[in-house]
């Protein structure tokens, strides 16, 4: 090879290898959707300068995980606290990121007096939807134009495809739904509006909710997305279920979004378990607290590319791809069913590495 040809083809070779360690999982997915992450408030905070590293080189959606919530924002009647909502929005727009807003309607992390009149019982249907309509209209006109996509309605569902019986349905019935995208769409009129649940791929619930975009579509409300939040395990869901769902969701004519991914590399806990020896039955629900065996990552790597796979295959109506949270460390699974557990259940490790799955799409 004539010398000047080898030095070109070694820049070449140079340059695009490190093209290659330059790019972020926003850049490698660029093509096909958003790729988001859940914030905490140390990030939001700029607190955790590691997490905050990741987040700006690999992520272009993000969505605030607590700090949006009624409890927080909206703690007691006619008293907001937008000061943590202003600075993960204020992130977002410095990062130049479509911003999502989690969550304008949810029975659970709501405000303690929010269904609630003096004495402790229900509100009149007047009555909370006169709350509803200030609470949405508030945080949605304080952002218009800046978040860019709403869950307006969290966890409305249950498996059986009946409503979850929230004080919003106790009091309102069905039409608490429809009513809370109105608010929304009144407030910014630009923005995504989103059903957000659990267990999306479950039939009792998948069929409910089409009917109820169905609904809204026939009634002029705005939908834009359903949100799968892609909490999953070892052993659930099914992928041909959650298939299902998705074409399901899909064939209504609006977007998918898988919002809140994250799959506990931990046995799925049996909360009817009878047992009489405490100390065991904890070791038994915490079995790798100094690290993930290799074959039980293998088999995790596995079947997160697994799913990752079915989202590119359905990229078409896939429009964000969101992660909840960003390394291990953060996740909310290390602490739920049972304090203390130690999972690895991200996209990033407890060192900040990126997890083995999905280096292979950067080949
Ligand atoms: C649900 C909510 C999230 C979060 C997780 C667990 O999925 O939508 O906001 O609270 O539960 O932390």
């Amino acid at each position: 090879m004539k010398r000047s040809i080898l030095i070109a083809a070694t820049c070449f070779a140079v340059l695009s290898c490190s093209a290659q360690k330059e790019r972020g999982l926003k850049d490698v997915f660029a093509d096909d959707f958003y790729i988001g992450a859940a914030l905490n408030e140390w990030e939001i905070r700029g607190l955790d300068t590691a997490g905050v590293e990741i987040l700006k080189k690999h992520f272009n959606s993000i969505v605030a995980e607590n700090c949006m919530k009624s409890e927080e924002i909206h703690p007691e009647e006619g008293v907001y606290d937008f000061e943590l909502a202003d600075k993960f929005v204020e992130f977002g727009e410095a990062n130049d990121m479509f911003i999502i807003g989690h969550c304008l309607v949810w029975h659970s992390q709501l405000a303690k007096w929010f269904p609630y009149d003096d004495d402790g019982n229900y509100v009149t249907p007047e009555v909370l939807k006169e709350r509803m309509k200030e609470h949405i209209t508030t945080i949605v006109t304080r952002y218009k134009g800046r978040v860019h996509g709403w869950d307006v309605v969290n966890e409305a569902i249950v498996e059986d495809g009946s409503y979850r019986k929230s004080p919003f349905y106790e009091i309102l019935g069905e039409e608490f739904i429809p009513f809370a995208f109105e608010c929304a769409h009144a407030a910014d009129p630009d923005a995504e509006l989103y059903l957000n649940d659990y267990g999306m791929n479950v039939k009792g619930r998948r069929d409910t909710y089409v009917k109820i975009i169905k609904d809204l579509q026939s009634r002029g409300i705005r939908i834009d997305a359903i949100g799968m939040q892609g909490h999953v395990g070892m052993d659930y869901p099914d992928f041909t279920e959650f298939e299902e769902s998705l074409k399901a969701y899909a064939g209504t004519g609006i977007n998918v979004m898988i919002t809140e991914w994250d799959m506990s590399a931990l046995p799925t806990v049996n909360m009817g378990a009878n047992v009489s020896d405490i100390e065991a039955y904890r070791a038994s629900m915490n079995p790798y607290p100094d690290g993930l065996p290799e074959d039980v990552s293998a088999e995790w790597n596995e079947r997160m590319k697994a799913f990752m796979d079915l989202f590119l295959k359905h990229s078409d109506v896939i429009t964000r791809v969101t992660a909840w949270g960003v390394s291990d460390d953060d996740s909310w699974k290390n602490n739920w069913p049972m304090r203390g557990r130690m999972d690895y259940p991200l996209l990033f490790d407890r060192n900040l590495e990126m997890k083995p799955f999905l280096k292979e799409y950067y080949k």
